[in-house]
């Protein structure tokens, strides 16, 4: 199984933003979780600022993963390109946030890319990407 793991602005710079709301840990850390804890499972992790990177890595998913994690940061409360990227790519998809987008700033409060994942999963830091994984391992076994 491969799945891959967008990751959306200022996400390389996790382990320096607020570890009340993310944390404390760093992409890799998080890169690294995933791989002990799935160690039958490819994981590509990938780590973007600008917008039209993360619609082209959506763009060009399809033939080679079997699924897509994506944290979209900021992109997930304005990116209709990523929510339309995201709405022609058939895979199965999670959006995934390591904090709890209800409970803070009232913008941060909407996604509209997360109407076209299968779900979302917020709040529960680096364990939203632990909890991810483990749907797309689930669904995998049905099909
Ligand atoms: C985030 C939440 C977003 O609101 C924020 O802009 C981020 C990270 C999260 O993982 O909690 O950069 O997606």
């Amino acid at each position: 199984m491969k799945i891959l793991v967008i990751n959306g602005p200022n996400l390389n710079l996790l382990d320096s933003r607020d570890p009340d709301h993310y944390g404390g840990n760093s992409l890799e850390n998080i890169s690294e979780l995933l791989k002990i804890k799935f160690p039958l499972v490819q994981f590509i992790f990938e780590q973007f600022n600008g917008e039209d990177e993360i619609v082209d890595s959506i763009h060009k998913s399809s033939s080679n993963y079997d699924g897509i994690i994506i944290n979209p940061a900021a992109f997930t409360h304005y990116s209709i390109s990523i929510r339309d990227a995201l709405e022609i790519c058939k895979l199965p998809k999670v959006e995934v946030h390591l904090s709890n987008i209800t409970n803070r700033e009232k913008f941060r409060s909407i996604s509209i890319t997360s109407s076209q994942c299968d779900g979302y999963i917020s709040g529960f830091k680096d364990y939203s990407y632990v909890l991810a994984v483990n749907y797309l391992m689930e669904i995998m076994k049905t099909v």
